[in-house]
């Protein structure tokens, strides 16, 4: 076809890259052109172990044959449905699938397409929810310091990262904060959950003083913290939240975008400390990250109270053109399968005292204040370079790139959550190579 229209030269400037140092990137890219299993492959045909799950999302590892064959099969046979009024089969079945592996009581699925829409969509069901139920006056939102909870304003409210949050105004009204959980100076190297921290979630009743329970809708938290830098909740921590918000009649909300599906060695971060929330936000692990898709489990209690008035009148105003896409369905569907067949959501916790042990093995080596994990998912925090933070690390990630592993870092904090079909000599691989990038580092 010849057409008269101006070409755009095919370099790397006219992409936005999100969360990237942009000019840094596009003077050395790096750029993966195809994946299998636990490794990418480099545009120069080099093998990269992803220890990082791509971005907390791969946890079958990649192009996994179930996952392919669906979104095939899909794309040919049914490639759009109108999510409004309208539905197709999948979208109801692995609305089931997802209540099946869900905790107890958590019943009801809204699905997103991603987890950033996921926080959205559970911050408005808490919202509504007191007002369908008469209590329209809980209108505000605790979230916590350092929480990441996606990048739209809901999100960036009630989350708790400076930079994600200061360049953007106001924000919501109403939202307050509980501090963060992380204590180095009495939890360093603690291997699993730490013992100091506790009383940090009667922060929350002093929040409930100063506001009054009848104010309040919702309390949001990360199980584990992920994205800024692996906080694992101290002992008992997670179950005086529920505690106090049942006594309060606040909702509580689990963000599990990182920790679910199979992340701590149990379907849900909820399994693994054995507290059910009211809510689930997940994304990520649902279609194996092929395919965005994210949603909102609710417990009965919340799904009923929105069905009431006419039949014919919509319940609840919201949702997204692709809500339970259907290729997006079918890729959550086969992917839960896979996870079924390889027994994927309780893996970690077969491979977590290995894990455990190798990343412990870093202890001494330069420049590290600390190491924690948790699952199959690890912390190695950095002594940030003076004047410059980040600096030490994001080195540490380029190192690491080039020698041949992925790794993830925050801050000045390296972050782990590799594949869950990741193999001993493999765990191995990651931390023989992060022993000598962290000899030779600055
Ligand atoms: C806990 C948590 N919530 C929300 C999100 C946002 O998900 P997305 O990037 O799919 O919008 C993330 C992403 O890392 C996350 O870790």
């Amino acid at each position: 076809m010849s057409t008269n229209l101006p070409v755009t030269p095919n370099d790397l400037s006219a992409f936005w890259m999100p969360f990237t140092s942009n000019r840094q990137f596009k003077k050395a890219p790096r750029m993966f052109v195809a994946a299998k299993d636990m490794h990418y492959t480099t545009t120069d045909g080099r093998q990269v172990l992803d220890g990082t799950s791509g971005l907390w999302c791969c946890n079958a590892g990649h192009c996994r044959p179930k996952i392919v064959e669906a979104i095939q099969q899909q794309a040919a046979e049914l490639d759009y449905a109108p999510a409004f009024q309208m539905g197709h089969p999948k979208a109801f079945e692995l609305a089931n699938r997802l209540v099946d592996i869900a905790p107890a009581g958590l019943n009801h699925v809204l699905f997103t397409n991603s987890g950033s829409e996921s926080v959205e969509t559970a911050l408005k069901v808490a919202l509504a929810y007191h007002r369908v139920k008469g209590e329209g006056s809980r209108t505000r939102l605790i979230g916590r310091e350092r929480g990441y909870h996606g990048v739209n304003f809901g999100g960036i409210s009630v989350g708790g990262i400076v930079t994600n949050r200061k360049m953007f105004g106001t924000l919501l009204a109403g939202v307050d904060h509980m501090p963060h959980t992380h204590n180095l100076a009495k939890n360093a190297y603690s291997k699993g959950v730490p013992e100091y921290g506790t009383e940090l979630a009667d922060e929350l009743e002093r929040i409930v003083t100063l506001h009054d329970a009848s104010t309040i809708a919702a309390v949001i938290v990360e199980p584990v913290a992920g994205s800024t830098g692996v906080l694992i909740p101290p002992q008992g921590y997670l179950q005086r939240l529920r505690d106090i918000t049942k006594k309060h009649g606040i909702l509580l909300i689990f963000d599990e975008v990182i920790t679910g599906f199979g992340r701590l060695g149990t379907p849900f971060a909820s399994d693994y400390f054995g507290v059910t929330p009211d809510m689930i936000v997940c994304a990520k692990g649902l279609t194996n990250g092929v395919i965005p898709m994210g949603a909102v489990l609710v417990t009965s209690d919340i799904h009923d109270a929105f069905m009431q008035g006419p039949e014919h009148v919509i319940e609840f105003f919201h949702g997204y053109t692709y809500s339970g896409n259907p290729i997006a369905s079918a890729a959550g569907l086969a992917t839960l399968e896979t996870y079924r067949e390889e027994g994927l959501l309780t893996r970690g916790a077969e491979m977590a005292p290995y894990f455990e042990a190798a990343l412990h093995s870093l202890k001494g080596e330069r420049h590290v204040i600390d190491i924690r994990n948790i699952g199959l998912v690890g912390a190695i925090e950095l002594e940030p370079i003076a004047g410059a933070p980040t600096k030490r690390a994001f080195a540490a990630f380029v190192k690491a790139f080039e020698t041949g592993l992925l790794i993830r870092t925050t801050g000045d904090i390296i972050a782990l959550s590799p594949p869950l079909i990741i193999e001993k000599h493999q765990i191995d691989t990651i931390v023989d190579t992060l022993r000598s990038i962290l000899k030779a580092l600055d």
